[in-house]
């Protein structure tokens, strides 16, 4: 195992009924509140009147229509509001987001310039309001990480920036806010959550046994679970496994002894940077494909081994068992309904090689589980296509 530091700082309320100490939890930061949620789907679930009542001897200043993929205009927006009404504390209302803009104005509020120059450069946050959430939709992982991921759609950029000081003080997590989910969503984010796992998992370190059970688990939670919550929405058994295993999955945990650069993410992003596409329905498509184009002699042993603890599969030819093992995977997606062709979700095939070039030119994909050049990314590119 290698060495790491674990430092799990935020404050977890897992369940129904926690909600109504939030005034508690808010009081100790002050009485102005920064409150930022999406395009309404908290109006309609009723929690946003639920918080506004409880919120009632608060200042609450709101930012509304956070975008899917946030955009850089939105953080801007915030930090504004931060200034002007003097905030003490970001509460951040809906999915990942949500959360990811609240951590950037939450440090644009100590930033004299763009905020956009700390997603850049992240050694410019120097001090971040605290930060509380409510989370409606268990994906990212933000809720209980240092991460956040925002887009400006004019430069076509999608990037993560990252602090300790953007982990979230207290973080609301009731798994009867998902019941509401579109059945995409659920889907997606449960993509989402599986391919932080891959992206830890398949790595070249075999020496973290405990690590990569942790991560089997987390695999096996969602792919037991997200059919039934799709079945039955309101399941709360499946979509509170679903919900903690978005939270374990990206909080440092199942990396702990192990590591190394992500590939599908980086990838990802770009297609989300140019088409605006559903973060864990890019994942889902890229995933099978990188999966199949990495298998060799070198990755086969883990291939193998995923295979058999994840999906139960067994078989004497090591090569057809990792390849049935990524089937499965992408099986699987096509089940919980995510289209699962790049040309399905608005890529245009011509794109495929700007698209080959970003990734390498704003990631160093030489670094990875498996080296990918340009080539190799629009190779899988294509595949998916
Ligand atoms: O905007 P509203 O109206 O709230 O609707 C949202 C949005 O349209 C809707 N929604 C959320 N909760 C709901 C709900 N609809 C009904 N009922 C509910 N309970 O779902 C839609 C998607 O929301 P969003 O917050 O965009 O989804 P997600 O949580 O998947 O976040 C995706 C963003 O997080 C980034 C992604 O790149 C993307 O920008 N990521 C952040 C990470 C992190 N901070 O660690 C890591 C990830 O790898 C990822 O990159
Ligand atoms: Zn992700």
């Amino acid at each position: 195992m290698n060495n790491f530091k674990f430092h799990a700082r935020t404050d977890i309320r897992f369940g129904k009924e926690h909600l109504k100490d939030l005034p508690k939890v808010l009081g100790k930061y002050g009485a102005n509140v920064l409150m930022v949620y999406g395009g309404g789907s908290i109006k309609k679930i009723g929690l946003y009147n639920t918080i506004k009542e409880l919120l009632q001897d608060f200042n609450v200043v709101e930012l509304s229509g956070v975008e899917p993929n946030p955009k850089i205009t939105s953080v801007q927006e915030g930090v504004r509001l931060c200034k002007e009404h003097n905030i003490d504390v970001v509460l951040a209302v809906g999915g990942g987001s949500c959360i990811d803009a609240s951590k950037v104005i939450a440090a644009g509020a100590f930033y004299e310039g763009d905020p956009w120059d700390l997603v850049l450069d992240s050694k410019k946050i120097k001090k971040v309001l605290p930060i509380v959430t409510v989370l409606t939709l268990a994906a990212t992982g933000s809720e209980m990480n240092k991460n956040a991921v925002i887009s400006n759609m004019e430069t076509n950029e999608k990037f993560g920036t990252a602090s300790q000081k953007f982990i979230p003080m207290v973080s609301f997590l009731d798994p009867s806010l998902l019941y509401t989910l579109p059945k995409m969503q659920t889907a997606a984010g449960t993509a989402d959550i599986m391919s932080h796992v891959f992206e830890q998992y398949f790595q070249e370190n075999d020496s973290a046994y405990l690590s990569d059970c942790l991560c089997e688990s987390i695999i096996k939670t969602c792919i037991k679970y997200c059919p039934v919550a799709l079945n039955d929405p309101e399941d709360y058994e499946a979509r509170s496994n679903l919900m903690w295993a978005s939270t374990l999955a990206l909080n440092g945990l199942i990396c702990a002894g192990k590591g190394g650069p992500w590939t599908c993410h980086p990838i990802e992003h770009e297609l989300s940077a140019y088409f605006d596409i559903t973060h864990g329905v890019g994942l889902a498509i890229i995933t099978p494909s990188w999966m199949r184009y990495i298998l060799s002699d070198k990755t086969m042993k883990r291939f193998c081994n995923y295979a058999r603890n994840v999906w139960g599969l067994q078989g004497e030819d090591s090569l057809e068992l990792a390849k049935q093992g990524i089937d499965k995977t992408y099986e699987f997606f096509l089940q919980c309904g995510i289209p699962m062709k790049l040309r399905e979700v608005g890529i245009t095939e011509d794109s495929l090689h700007t698209l080959a070039k970003a990734t390498t030119r704003h990631n160093n994909m030489s670094s990875c589980y498996v080296a990918l050049s340009t080539d190799d990314v629009e190779n899988i590119l294509k595949d998916c296509y």
